[in-house]
C-alpha cells in the first residue's frame, strides 16, 4: 500500500514527456539573430601525438584479464591529425556557417613536467586561437577534458585535495597567455562523466571502482572548478571572461515505471549525477548519496555563483532497473521501442529539453557546449539534428536562457574507451589520408545555423528589412498585394478572436491609429490567425473595430513575420518604401505609445 502510495507520487510527480512528433515541423525553428552556433571537440581526441597524459597510459595497458582497456585495442595516436591541419578544420567550421569554436588545451603538452612550461605548446594555442579570429570564428577553451599529465596522474590526480593547486597553477598560465584573445572559458569537462566512468565503472583511467572514492574525487572536481573560477577572476582580463563549468546532464529514470525501487534508485542516480552540483553552485550543500556504496557531504560557501554560464553536455538519458543486491543494487537496461545512436543512447530530445529546464535552476545563461550522435552509417544523424534542436528551440521559446549551441564534434575523433568505432562527426575523417568529407546528414545542421534567426519575441524579420510580399484577401472578398500600397504608411496587426491581449489592444488601434490617421493616407489591416471567414467576421463586430481584416489561413502570412509557434498580437509598421520600421509585441502601453510617434513622425514626413 505505501509503496503504491509513493510510486504514484514519482508517477504524478515526473510525468513522462513525450511529444507527438508526427505533428511538429522539427526543421521549423527559429533561433535567436545572435545565437553562437558552434561546433566542439578534445585536444586528446583530434589533436594526436599526446603521449604525456593519464590517457597515452591507459591506452597502453590491458585490464586484470588481460583484455586491452579500449575497444579494438584502438590508441588515439596521431588521431584526426587537428595540431597539424588546424588551419583546415578551421575552414571546415567556416563552411558550415559556425561562428564559435570549443577546443580544450592539453594540460600535458603545456607542462610536460611539474612545473615546466613548454612555450611553444602554448604559442600553438594563441596561433589557433588568432587563425579562429581572422576566420571570424570566436575561440572558447577547455581547460580540463579528462587528461592531464601523467606527473599529475602519478600525484594522485583529483584524487587529492593538495593537486589542485596544480591545476589552479596551469590555469593561470593558460589564462594569461590567452585571455586578451579568449572571451569564453570552460574550467572542467563534464566531473560527473570523469568519476563515474574512472571511478564508479572504472572505464576511464584510472580504472578504479570504488564508490566512496567517487564522491571524493566528485568533490575536488568542483572544488577544483571554484577556485579555478574564484582566481582567474581577479586575473587581467578575468572579470571580462565568461568562465563556466560544462555539466553533463543524464536523467536516469526509471524501467518500470510502476516499480518504486526503480524510482528511488533513478532519484538517488539523478541526486549523485545531477542534482548535487546544481545544488552546491546555488547553496554551497553538496551530498553525495549511494544506499549501500557512498554517503559523503561537504559544504562549501564559496561555490555559491562561482560561474558565469553553465556549459550543458547533452545525450542521452538511462533507464535503471533495481535490484534487493547490496552489491549491484541497479543496472542501466535499453528498451526495445527506443531508437538507439551507435553509443548505447536512446534518441530522446524530449531529455535535452527537461535538461534545460533542470539546469536554468542555476540562475545563469546556458551555453550547449555539446549535443550530437555516434552514427556510422549517418541514417539517424538529420533526425537526431532536427529533434534536438527543435526541443533546444522549444526550450527557447518557453523562456529558458540557452545563448548558444556546440555541436560534437566537428570531425570524427578518438571516442575514449570506444576508441575510433564512434562516429561523432559532422565530417567523416578518413584515418590514414587525414581526409575529411562532410556527411550528408550534417546539412541538417548547417541548414539550421544558416537560416535567418528570430528575435526573442519571435519576430524573424527585423527593422530595416523589406517586408516580404502578401496577397491579402479581406473579409469582404477584396484582393490587394502589399506591395499596392507601396507610397503609403501600413500597419498590420496579426490579431486572433481568441486572443485576449488582442481583444485589449484593438480599441486602441481603432480610436489612435485608425480614426485619427486614416485621412491621412495611413493603412491599417487586421490580420487574423488561421480562423475562418465566419468566425473572423464575427470577432469583427464583437471587438466593433471598423479597420478593414484580411484571413490567414494556415497562418501563412504570420509565418513570413515571425516564428509559427509564436503568439499575437503584433503590429508591423511598414514606411512607404516597403521597409519595416517598428515591431510591436502584446500590448504594452508605452511601446504602442511609441509606436504611435512612430506613425505620426512618418506622416509628417
Ligand atoms: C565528452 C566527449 C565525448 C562525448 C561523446 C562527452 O561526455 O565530453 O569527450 O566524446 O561525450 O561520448
Amino acid at each position: 500500500m505505501l509503496w503504491g502510495l509513493v510510486t504514484a507520487y514519482y508517477i504524478l510527480s515526473y510525468p513522462e514527456i513525450r511529444w507527438d512528433w508526427k505533428t511538429i515541423k522539427a526543421d521549423k525553428v527559429y533561433f535567436p539573430n545572435n545565437f553562437m552556433w558552434g561546433t566542439a571537440t578534445a585536444a586528446h581526441q583530434v589533436e594526436g601525438n599526446n603521449t604525456n597524459n593519464n590517457w597515452y597510459n591507459w591506452e597502453h595497458q590491458k585490464d586484470s584479464n588481460g583484455s586491452p582497456r579500449i575497444h579494438n585495442k584502438d590508441k588515439s595516436g596521431i588521431a584526426a591529425d587537428h595540431w597539424n591541419l588546424y588551419n583546415n578544420d578551421i575552414g571546415l567550421m567556416n563552411d558550415l556557417g559556425v561562428k564559435y569554436y570549443r577546443f580544450s588545451v592539453e594540460w600535458s603538452k603545456i607542462e610536460p613536467e611539474k612545473g615546466v612550461i613548454n612555450k611553444d605548446a602554448l604559442d600553438h594555442y594563441r596561433n589557433v586561437c588568432t587563425a579562429l579570429i581572422d576566420s571570424g570564428l570566436t575561440p572558447v577553451v577547455t581547460l580540463h577534458h579528462f587528461t592531464h599529465p601523467m606527473w599529475f596522474e602519478n600525484l594522485g590526480g583529483f584524487e587529492k585535495a593538495e593537486n589542485i593547486k596544480y591545476f589552479i597553477q596551469f590555469s593561470e598560465i593558460v589564462f594569461n597567455r590567452l585571455s586578451d584573445i579568449v572571451p569564453i572559458w570552460c574550467t572542467i569537462n563534464e566531473p560527473a562523466v570523469y568519476v563515474s566512468q574512472g571511478y564508479f565503472n572504472g572505464v576511464f583511467p584510472p580504472g578504479k571502482r570504488d564508490p566512496t572514492l567517487a564522491g571524493y574525487v566528485m568533490k575536488n572536481l568542483l572544488n577544483a572548478h571554484v577556485r579555478v573560477y574564484r582566481h582567474l577572476k581577479t586575473l587581467p582580463n578575468g572579470d571580462a571572461a565568461q568562465i563556466g563549468l560544462v555539466k553533463n546532464i543524464t536523467q536516469f529514470d526509471p524501467l518500470r515505471r510502476w516499480h518504486v525501487l526503480d524510482w528511488y534508485l533513478s532519484q538517488r542516480l539523478n541526486d549523485v549525477f545531477n542534482n548535487n552540483t546544481i545544488n552546491l553552485l546555488t547553496t554551497g550543500q553538496f551530498d553525495f548519496y549511494l544506499p549501500t556504496m557512498a554517503d559523503i557531504y561537504f559544504k562549501n560557501d564559496n561555490a555559491i555563483n562561482a560561474l558565469d554560464f553553465i556549459g550543458l553536455n547533452y545525450y542521452s538519458r538511462m533507464h535503471v532497473k533495481g535490484h534487493l543486491s547490496p552489491t549491484a543494487p541497479f543496472t542501466f537496461e535499453l528498451r526495445p521501442q527506443d531508437t538507439q545512436t551507435d553509443m548505447p543512447y536512446a534518441i530522446y530530445p524530449e531529455g535535452f529539453y527537461r535538461a534545460v529546464k533542470n539546469i536554468s535552476k542555476l540562475n545563469v545563461p546556458i551555453i550547449i557546449t555539446e549535443n550530437g550522435i555516434a552514427d556510422d552509417k549517418d541514417d539517424r544523424r538529420k533526425l537526431f539534428i532536427e529533434r534536438y534542436l527543435y526541443a533546444l528551440y522549444k526550450s527557447i521559446l518557453d523562456g529558458y536562457d540557452v545563448r548558444g549551441y556546440f555541436y560534437w564534434s566537428l570531425i570524427d575523433n578518438f571516442e575514449w574507451a570506444e576508441g575510433y568505432m564512434m562516429k561523432f562527426g559532422l565530417y567523416e575523417v578518413d584515418f590514414i589520408t587525414q581526409e575529411r568529407k562532410l556527411r550528408p546528414g550534417s546539412h541538417a545542421f548547417s541548414k539550421i545555423v544558416n537560416q535567418p534567426g528570430a528575435d526573442k519575441r519571435g519576430y524573424i524579420v527585423s527593422i530595416g528589412e523589406k517586408a516580404p510580399e502578401l496577397l491579402l484577401e479581406y473579409t469582404d472578398g477584396r484582393k490587394i498585394h502589399l506591395s499596392d500600397f507601396r507610397g503609403k504608411i501600413v500597419v498590420l496587426q496579426f490579431t486572433a478572436s481568441w486572443c485576449s491581449v488582442c481583444i485589449q489592444e484593438m480599441p486602441h488601434l481603432e480610436k489612435d491609429v485608425w480614426q485619427r490617421f486614416k485621412d491621412d493616407g495611413l493603412i491599417l489591416i487586421g490580420i487574423d490567425r488561421d480562423e475562418p471567414l465566419e468566425v473572423v467576421q464575427k470577432f469583427q463586430k464583437k471587438v466593433g473595430t471598423t479597420y478593414p481584416i484580411a484571413l490567414d489561413p494556415g497562418a501563412k502570412h504570420f509565418s513570413k513575420f515571425a516564428h509559427k509557434n509564436s503568439g499575437v498580437t503584433r503590429n508591423i509598421v511598414i514606411d512607404k518604401n516597403g521597409k519595416i520600421v517598428f515591431l510591436t509585441r502584446l500590448f504594452d502601453k508605452e511601446e504602442f505609445q511609441n509606436m504611435i510617434d512612430k506613425i505620426e513622425f512618418l506622416i509628417k514626413q
